[in-house]
This record gives structure tokens, C-alpha cells and sequence, in this order.
């Protein structure tokens, strides 16, 4: 197994250097070109080893005359059809993935025309990658010397706020965030700022997340970007000042959990006040185990409704002995 895996790992820095050169040919132009367009500078596709996969390529091939077939369909690049084997990231934008040690260890790959075809494509889980163990650019935001780590969602994210100076950030990759992406991110930092898409799906995200990172001990806010779907398209529409205010403005998970729930609550109709304080019950005060937190956060209840603070420390203590 040992073995295997070093052996995968060569493969991968093989096919990281071909597609790296790919990138610079004449003949594959048109990634350049799609660099170019998403405004990614020489320099930065450089810092991030970006590269590109022809739609006809010899990777298999040449691959084949080093490493045993078996190697090679451990590492998940190919994809069988009639017989033949096709790279799964043919045509496609290369996004080397990384580990901490800077070893590339895994792929993904974006489509650069306008195709029907999934918009990325990343390895699959190997004996030397798993998605949810893997934060994209934490070999080099680990060296920042923010005491904070920016959790975005996707590689774009990730390169566009480096290529302004922001170099803490990490890309969970489209992944729920995990238990182990938590523990991976305690080893340098105590602190996150999630900093997910402004659609539904990166909204609901964010608390998961945050309750995720919280749970294990981090200290976490939550950034929202209006007028953008993303860090990527933020920072590119507002700049790199308009974006570190956003953060300077982020929210406390907790702060944040509780504006969400009241948006959907109109506390002056005491009906959907009572269902108001049952949901801050369960979802805003049973997660939070320290005691001074939850004392302060009882009072926020009371702020917010009108009821006694006392009352609903009471009530509180009923439900949790329960
Ligand atoms: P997004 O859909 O937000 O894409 O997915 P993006 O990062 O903004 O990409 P651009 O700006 O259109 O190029 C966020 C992340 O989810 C993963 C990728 O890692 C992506 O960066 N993803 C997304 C996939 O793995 N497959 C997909 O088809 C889409
Ligand atoms: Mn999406
Ligand atoms: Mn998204
Ligand atoms: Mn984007
Ligand atoms: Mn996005």
C-alpha cells in the first residue's frame, strides 16, 4: 500500500507537468485565452500550477510506459469507454489540488466553452486523496500570517482573493465542510471566517458549517457578499478594500444564526413570536455549551421579544432536563 500510494503520487506530478506545459502551447490557445478572460494573471496561474488538458491527448500512453495499468486506474484520471481510455479532464482547465506537504494529489477540471458537460470535474476519492479531508490552498495559506483562515467555496475563490494579497484562504470545493476539514484547519488557526456563494445553497451552507467549525472548537463569522454570487466575482466588481470591510462587518456564527431566523419570523404577531422562541430554543441556545454564551444569548431572547429574561431561563432549563 505504501508502495502504491508513492507510486501514485509520482504519477500525479507527472501529469501535473504535462498539463502544466499544455497550457503554454500554441495549439491549446484557447485556455490561455480563458485565463486571460477570468482575469488570472501569468504569475498567479504560476503560484497555483494551473494547467490544461487537450481534448486529444497521449497522457494514457505515456503514463503507460512507466507506471502498471493498475496504478493507473487507481489514480481515477481515466475513464474506461469501448475499451478505450479517456481523461477524465479532456478539454478541461486543470486545477492541480495539493496537500500540505505540496504534493499534488488530486485534479479538477473546468470546461472553458459552453458545453452541456458538468461544469468541473475533480478526481475521485483515492488511496492518496479524499475530498473531505483535502482544504484547496492550504499549502499556502497555512503560511499566512493572518491568525484567521477565509473558508470559500470554490477554486476560483480561492485564486482570485490570493492574486489581490489576501493569502489565507481555503476552498472546501463544493463539499459539505467537515468534522475533519475542521480539525485540518485547528492545526494552524482558531479562527474562520466563512465566506460561501450568496445563493440559497451557500446561505444553508453556511450555517451547516459554521455549526460544524464551532462544535470544534473554532471561533467562526460569517461574511455576506451582496451585489455578487461569489469571492471571485465580489472582489473582481468591488475590489480587494470593498471585500476586507465585508470581513471587518462579518458576523459572529451565532449573531448570524439568529438574523436568519428572525427573517423569517414577524415577532410583532405573538403566534409566530411563540414559534420564534421554540426555534431560538433548539437551534440558537441548546447547540452553545458555555454557559456565560447562552446566558448572554437568553438575553438577547429577551431583547428581542419582550419576555423575561428569567421566564426563559426557566422554561429553557425545563426543556434541556427533559
Ligand atoms: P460553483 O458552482 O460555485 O462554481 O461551485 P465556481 O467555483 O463559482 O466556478 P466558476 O466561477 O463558475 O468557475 C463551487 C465549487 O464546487 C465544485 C468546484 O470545486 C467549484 O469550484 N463543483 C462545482 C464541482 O465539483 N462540480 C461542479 O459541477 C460544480
Ligand atoms: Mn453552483
Ligand atoms: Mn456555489
Ligand atoms: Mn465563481
Ligand atoms: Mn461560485
Amino acid at each position: 500500500l505504501a508502495k502504491q500510494k508513492e507510486e501514485l503520487i509520482n504519477l500525479h506530478k507527472d501529469c501535473f507537468e504535462y498539463f502544466q506545459e499544455q497550457l503554454y502551447l500554441r495549439k491549446n490557445i484557447e485556455a490561455a485565452k480563458y485565463i486571460i478572460k477570468r482575469r488570472i494573471t501569468k504569475e498567479t496561474a504560476k503560484r497555483f500550477g494551473l494547467g490544461y488538458c487537450p481534448e486529444k491527448n497521449d497522457l494514457y500512453e505515456r503514463l503507460s510506459q512507466k507506471y502498471p495499468k493498475e496504478i493507473i486506474d487507481l489514480s481515477g484520471i481515466f475513464l474506461e469507454r469501448n475499451g478505450k481510455n479517456y481523461c477524465r479532464f479532456a478539454g478541461r482547465l486543470i486545477f492541480p489540488i495539493f496537500d500540505t506537504m505540496n504534493r499534488v494529489i488530486a485534479f479538477g477540471g473546468r470546461i472553458i466553452t459552453d458545453t452541456s458537460a458538468p461544469k468541473y470535474m475533480n478526481s475521485p476519492d483515492t488511496l492518496i486523496f479524499s475530498k473531505s479531508r483535502i482544504l484547496y490552498g492550504l499549502n499556502i495559506a497555512k503560511q499566512s500570517k493572518e491568525n484567521e483562515f477565509i473558508v470559500v467555496e470554490g477554486y476560483m475563490d480561492v485564486i482570485a482573493l490570493h492574486q489581490e494579497g489576501i493569502d489565507n484562504v481555503v476552498g472546501v470545493l463544493g463539499t459539505a465542510l467537515t468534522q475533519d476539514h475542521s480539525f485540518l484547519l485547528r492545526r494552524y488557526k482558531n479562527e474562520v471566517v466563512l465566506c460561501l456563494d450568496s445563493d440559497e445553497a451557500g446561505k444553508r451552507a453556511a450555517i451547516r458549517s459554521a455549526d460544524i467549525l464551532y462544535q470544534n472548537g473554532l471561533m467562526v463569522r460569517v461574511m455576506e457578499l451582496e451585489g455578487a454570487k461569489d469571492p471571485d466575482e465580489y472582489i473582481k466588481k468591488f475590489g480587494k478594500d470593498a471585500f476586507l470591510l465585508k470581513k471587518q462587518n462579518s458576523m459572529f456564527v451565532i449573531d448570524y444564526k439568529i438574523k436568519e431566523l428572525k427573517n423569517q419570523y414577524d415577532l410583532s404577531k405573538s403566534d409566530q413570536k411563540f414559534r420564534f422562541v421554540r426555534e431560538y430554543f433548539e437551534k440558537i441556545l441548546t447547540p452553545i455549551s458555555n454557559e456565560v454564551e447562552r446566558q448572554e444569548y437568553i438575553k438577547k431572547l429577551s431583547d428581542l421579544t419582550g419576555i423575561d429574561e428569567n421566564v426563559i431561563a426557566r422554561e429553557f432549563s425545563k426543556k434541556a432536563q427533559k
